[in-house]
């Protein structure tokens, strides 16, 4: 399937409904397995416990989890009565701000655990009677079902960096990322030519609000990198003192810098002439290979100014990702329509760490850039805007109440990110300061 803002588009993907009823039921069951590694990895103390303010305690994310898929699966599109009312206030994420999340009665682990389960229970049984074929815009092509399994994904890459930020010894762990082979043969830069593309979708059955419609955007040509930015360039920039030059910074960011003395990426610390980082739990050095991993939107900006480049917008990078100049369309993802898999992109949490840059020949996009979908958070330098026609479904509060110009937007979903909640048009978006989240950049200039 592709995109295409012609009339010429084809039919949307997957029109088949059982086939759209067995991805949900795959997607929401993947999403679920996840959610139990993530919390039954460690005691009810530390689920209850606050372990950053920038977190919740993983004992709301999980309850929200479930409070979410009663709202949207049982009361939204089944007609069902609220299980417990007196609980939606304490998971609703507007009424109370992550830091003050702790002090709430919240469920305690088994109640939350049980609530959880009792919804998702409920859930199967609407999932086996819904008409996919038709209904409503919440329930044709199982979006609904789609949509809570890529929000249940999202809080997991959320517990993901919950997990990331607590001290103590390692729960998790994983084999590592597959090697890049081929990666000494690879240009710095790719060419991207100028001139129309379709941005956005209207065909993908899925896809959440804010990357629809598909529009035509028209893109100047320009050079973009074949891979993310890695440690080892992130370092020549720490080096060459780009944390005590103000020319390179941002305002905002320089204030950010001298106000946290700021010297490097989150989580990273020097030993003697080395850099280590920690990572879920354990101390090692940090890979001058692989991509660069939460900076923030200031520190990627800072870095490609000093490198004498600067950050792609937004529409290069999906014309970057997407554009086939073959066929003149936009694609599902950069290697073409199929969905992702372990030969194609760092995804789903496999690996806790980004691949090595220049890793995934098979995922690259046709102009040859490698690693746009997985590994690392791509900043760009776009703020979080509506596309043409943009309107908000199913609610105000998932996408519209963030447009502006606080908002950065991040493209292309980092290891921690399922596929379901991945694509082409995906958009996820996060203020210009933070950098606990799987947030790396890669440069562009202009031609
Ligand atoms: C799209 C990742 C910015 O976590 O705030 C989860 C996703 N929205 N529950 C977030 C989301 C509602 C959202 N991001
Ligand atoms: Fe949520």
């Amino acid at each position: 399937m592709t995109d295409s803002a012609t009339p010429t588009g084809s039919a949307p993907e997957g029109a088949d409904p059982e086939a759209l009823r067995q991805r949900a039921l795959a997607a929401l069951l993947t999403a679920r397995e996840r959610t139990a590694l993530l919390t039954d990895s460690v005691d009810d103390q530390e689920l209850t416990a606050q372990h950053s303010p920038l977190m919740s305690p993983l004992v709301w994310d999980l309850a929200h989890i479930g409070n979410q898929e009663e709202l949207w699966l049982l009361r939204a599109v089944a007609g069902r009565e609220a299980m417990r009312p007196e609980i939606d206030g304490l998971y609703d994420a507007f009424e109370h701000p992550r830091a003050t999340r702790p002090s709430l009665p919240l469920l305690a682990p088994a109640e939350a655990r049980t609530y959880a389960a009792e919804v998702r229970g409920r859930a199967l049984d609407v999932l086996d009677g819904a008409a996919l074929d038709g209904g409503g815009p919440l329930v044709r092509s199982g979006f609904a079902f789609g949509m809570i399994a890529q929000h249940e994904q999202q809080h997991d890459e959320t517990m993901l960096i919950t997990h990331q930020l607590r001290s103590g010894t390692a729960v998790l762990s994983a084999p590592v990322p597959p090697a890049a082979t081929d990666a000494g043969g690879l240009a710095a830069e790719v060419l991207v030519p100028g001139g129309p593309f379709t941005m956005g979708t209207s065909t993908e059955p899925w896809a959440l609000d804010n990357e629809r419609p598909a529009h035509v955007r028209d893109v100047p040509g320009f050079f973009i990198d074949t891979t993310p930015v890695t440690c080892g360039a992130y370092q020549a920039f720490i080096e060459d003192g780009g944390y005590t030059e103000r020319r390179w910074w941002e305002p905002g960011g320089w204030e950010m810098v001298r106000e946290h003395e700021l010297t490097a990426p989150l989580f990273w610390h020097r030993d003697a002439d080395r850099w280590l980082r920690r990572r879920f739990g354990v101390t090692e050095e940090v890979p001058a290979n692989e991509p660069v991993l939460h900076v923030s939107w200031y520190e990627a900006d800072a870095y490609a100014r000093w490198a004498g480049r600067r950050l792609p917008t937004e529409a290069e990078w999906e014309k970057t990702a997407r554009h086939d100049p073959a066929s003149g369309r936009s694609r599902r993802y950069p290697w073409g329509d199929e969905d992702p898999s372990p030969e194609l992109a760092n995804l789903g949490q496999r690996h806790l760490r980004p691949a090595p840059a220049g890793a995934y020949p098979q995922g690259q996009s046709p102009c040859g850039a490698r690693q746009l979908m997985g590994d690392v958070w791509e900043w760009t330098s776009s703020d979080f805007l509506p596309h043409p026609g943009f309107s908000p479904f199913p609610y105000r509060e998932y996408s519209e109440v963030f447009f502006g110009p606080d908002h950065k937007v991040l493209r292309g979903g980092s290891f921690a990110v399922d596929p379901v909640a991945c694509r082409g048009t995906f958009r996820n978006w996060d203020l210009p300061v933070r950098r606990q989240i799987f947030s790396g950049f890669r440069t562009a200039r202009d031609l």
